[in-house]
Parts: structure tokens; sequence; C-alpha cells
């Protein structure tokens, strides 16, 4: 269905989705963008059942390596801001999706690839991944939210130490930042990253995506967080899984939510 996205359901609650350009090591041009905007705006809702998903990058080397370096010659400053401004759409749609999108870095994420990653709920990382921002190095700044949500997830100093010299941290180091949830060997991430997104979604689901609003809202100079965490707990409290979820809990049962 898509040219450069593989969709693979892992069981009818979790998609795995792959970034397919392995030869220039899943970099973003303006068709994976597009295919990316397409699946979480639209498509996504023919798969009923989908509780979570996962990206990775095909291939070996790379989770991400970065927005395409190949189309830039052809950019002129409107284009470049139209750019900048189309990926950030779509990254922002993955940050505010209602199911946790946890990325699988099984390599390089790097530019676009660590702005992608970023903008995801969760990441785990294989031994051998690669992050950083070398936009500097090629004379240009993150242009997809990089110098926006590195600073989220690892403070200030280290972002701008990480984009000021370009340095690439390892998967232990990105663990040790906060950058990454979880670190195991490249054999072994999606059956980790399978078992993390089971761990997540035995909750109730509008618990879940309340959570992500919640903590987005604390991020939107527009949102009132601390507010609207009173209000949706209160609203989960009266649901069907808020009583559901307590009742389990005084009848030391296991709760079955229903996401209502
Ligand atoms: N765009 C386009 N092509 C890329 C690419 C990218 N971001 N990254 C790698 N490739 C291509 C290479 O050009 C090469 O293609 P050819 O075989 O046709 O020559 C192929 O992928 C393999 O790459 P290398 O031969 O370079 O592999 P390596 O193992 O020697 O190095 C690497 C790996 C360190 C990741 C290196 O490829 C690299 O530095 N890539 C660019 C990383 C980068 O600068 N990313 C930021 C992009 S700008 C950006 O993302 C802006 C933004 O925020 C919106």
């Amino acid at each position: 269905m898509y040219k450069h996205l593989t969709l693979e359901i892992e069981d009818p609650q979790v998609l795995i989705m792959t970034i397919n350009r392995p030869k220039a090591l899943n970099a973003l041009n303006t068709e994976v963008i597009d295919e990316l905007d397409d699946f979480f705006a639209r498509s996504y809702k023919q798969y009923e059942s989908l509780r979570a998903v996962i990206i990775t990058g095909s291939g070996e080397k790379a989770f991400v390596a970065g927005a395409d370096i190949s189309g830039f010659k052809n950019l002129n400053e409107a284009t470049a801001l139209q750019l900048s401004l189309d990926g950030k759409k779509v990254f922002d749609s993955i940050e505010n999706f209602h199911l946790p999108v946890i990325a699988a870095i099984n390599g390089y994420a790097l530019g676009g690839g660590l702005e992608l990653a970023m903008s995801c709920h969760l990441r785990t990382a294989s031994d051998n991944a690669r992050f950083g921002l070398p936009e500097l190095s090629l004379g240009l700044i993150p242009g997809y939210t990089g110098t926006q949500r590195l600073i989220q997830l690892v403070g200030k100093g280290r972002a701008l130490h990480m984009m000021l010299t370009g340095k690439m941290i390892n998967a232990d180091e990105s663990q040790s930042f906060g950058l990454s949830n979880l670190v195991c060997s490249k054999e072994t991430l999606l059956e980790e990253t399978v078992l993390l997104v089971k761990k997540i979604i035995k909750n109730g689901p509008l618990a879940i995506e309340e959570t992500i609003k919640c903590v987005n809202a604390f991020f939107d100079a527009d949102s009132d967080g601390d507010q609207y965490e009173s209000e949706q707990f209160a609203r989960l409290m009266v649901s069907a899984d808020g009583r559901e979820g307590s009742l389990a809990f005084l009848e030391k049962r296991k709760a079955n939510f229903i996401g209502k």
C-alpha cells in the first residue's frame, strides 16, 4: 500500500511500521513524510483493534539517518520552510496520537531520524544505536523540531552540547540521558519492544490516551495541563473502565477494560 513504509500486524493490537529505504539509510524524503502523514491522519483507522504502533528502520545499520540531504540542493527559502512545516505537522500528529507510538531504534537515529524518534512517546534502542543532531555540520540547524524536543528529553545543557558539537551518543549514553527507555541487543529489539508495548496496553485505553494528552499539555503554552488533568481524572472516575479498574482491584481479579 505504501512505497516506503512496510506495515506488519504483530497481533491485532500492535502494528510494526518499518521505514524502508535501506540504500539511503532510511532517510526521510518527501514521500516518506507524506506516507507517515497519511497513516497517522487517516489510514490507522482501518486497523480497528489497534492499541499501539512501533516504528523501526529497515536493515542492520539505521533507524533513520535524517532528512534526505539529496533533495536539499533544489530548495529555496519558501520550499525549505514548507519542508520543515510539513515534517513538523507529521511529527506533531505522532506526538499527539491517541495510541502509544514507540520508536524501536535499530541503528543511526540522526537529524530528522532522531527528531522522528523524539516525537514518539517512548524509545527503545539496540546496543548498536547512535543518536545525534548533526545538522550544524551541514551548515544548517535541525528543522523537524529537534531544537525543541531534545531540550524536553535531555535538558538544555546536554541538548546544546549534542547540537553544537554534532556529537553522536551511543545507546547506553542515550539511556542515561533519558532519551531511550530501554536498551537491548539488536537481535531482541523488536521482541523487547513488543513486550514493553504489551505491558502498556494491559492498562485502560482511555487512561493511556489521557495520560499522553496530559503530559503533552505541560509543553503546550495554550493549555492548562494541571486543570486538564483534574477534569480528565474526574471523567475517567465515572467511566466504565474507571469503575471496572477499581472494582477489579477490590475483587482481586484482572480488570476487563473496554475503552469506554
Ligand atoms: N540523506 C540522504 N542520503 C543519505 C543520508 C541522508 N540523510 N544518510 C545516508 N545517506 C546515504 C549515503 O549518501 C549513502 O548513499 P550512497 O551509497 O548512494 O553513496 C548511503 O546512504 C550509505 O551512507 P554512507 O555511505 O554515508 O554510510 P556510512 O556508514 O559511511 O555513514 C552515516 C553512515 C554516519 C549515518 C552517514 O551516512 C551520515 O553522516 N549521514 C548523514 C547524517 C545527517 O547529516 N543527517 C542529518 C540530515 S539533515 C536533517 O535531518 C535536517 C532536518 O532536521 C530536517
